[in-house]
């Protein structure tokens, strides 16, 4: 059964971390030339060549380029509350969002978010398949400079048409200024905390026409997050969702359709 690696007693831990890690400001990640060449540079080296897999047509490393002291001793796979939000790996519904994607929804020419992207897979994804524009957010800096940045690069040299961003959901808002035709976010309902949260980015930053795809496991076992207590609130919230995919084998997991309720 899909557990997080909590156990009740790293889940009071994991209050104490909210407590004590206030959540980070959202920010825009601007790609000056300093960054460009460093990142280009790392790509070029042997160690970081030899690591690039290929999926959908999409160049990908699956290791960040750089460490950084802030999130050192954090394994990938785990989730430290406001410090970070798991984005160093690929989660296994982002699969299930891209293959949906791919053969359903028409991109061309759209505004898109790839909202909790990690290494921003859907983004890149919509960006090579004639998306107007991509915008990427992760939690981390970290994961935007050393992981979703190079697999952009690692396909396409333009960055005319992206922009990232980095920091809290609370407050994406307050620096991003465009309305998204389509949001896409995959594994980003785990913590109830967050819920409020992503509802109040889709309030501001959907299109009125818009939709946005969420992937999810039905059931975040050990974390609390369940995608019917969040479809709930987004009713509650005059949103309509449906439901456009489902595995119920093994790990449940669905896709849902977001827009919001026409009066
Ligand atoms: C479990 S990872 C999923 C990554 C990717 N979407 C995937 O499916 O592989 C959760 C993603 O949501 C982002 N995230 C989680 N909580 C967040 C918050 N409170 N504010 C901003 N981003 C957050 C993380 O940075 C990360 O990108």
């Amino acid at each position: 059964m899909f557990r997080f690696n909590f156990n009740s007693d790293n889940v009071s831990e994991s209050i104490k971390d909210v407590i004590e890690n206030p959540v980070v400001k959202c920010e825009e990640f601007i790609v000056d030339t300093d960054v460009l060449s460093k990142i280009k540079l790392k790509l070029c080296q042997s160690e970081c060549t030899d690591n690039v897999s290929k999926m959908s047509d999409m160049k990908l490393i699956h290791k960040p380029l750089f460490e950084y002291e802030s999130i050192t001793n954090i394994s990938h796979t785990d989730l430290k509350p406001n410090v970070y939000e798991g984005g160093y790996k690929i989660w296994e519904c982002t699969f299930d969002l891209l293959k949906f994607v791919r053969d359903n929804v028409d991109i061309c020419p759209k505004q898109i978010l790839d909202l909790g992207c990690g290494a921003g897979l859907l983004g890149l994804y919509t960006l090579l398949n004639g998306a107007a524009h991509v915008s990427f957010q992760d939690y981390n800096q970290e994961v935007v400079e050393s992981l979703t940045i190079p697999n952009i690069l690692l396909n396409t040299q333009d960055l005319g048409k992206c922009k990232f961003y980095h920091g809290d959901w609370s407050s994406l808002a307050d620096v991003i200024d465009t309305k998204y035709d389509i949001i896409l976010t995959s594994e980003t309902i785990y913590s109830v905390t967050n819920h409020n949260k992503l509802i109040s980015v889709f309030k501001t930053l959907l299109n009125p026409t818009g939709c946005v795809y969420l992937a999810a496991k039905v059931y975040y076992f050990g974390v609390g997050g369940c995608i019917y207590d969040f479809e709930k609130l987004l009713v509650d919230n005059d949103f309509v969702t449906s439901t456009v995919w489902e595995q119920n084998e093994g790990v449940k997991r669905k896709i849902i359709k977001i827009q919001f309720k026409i009066n």
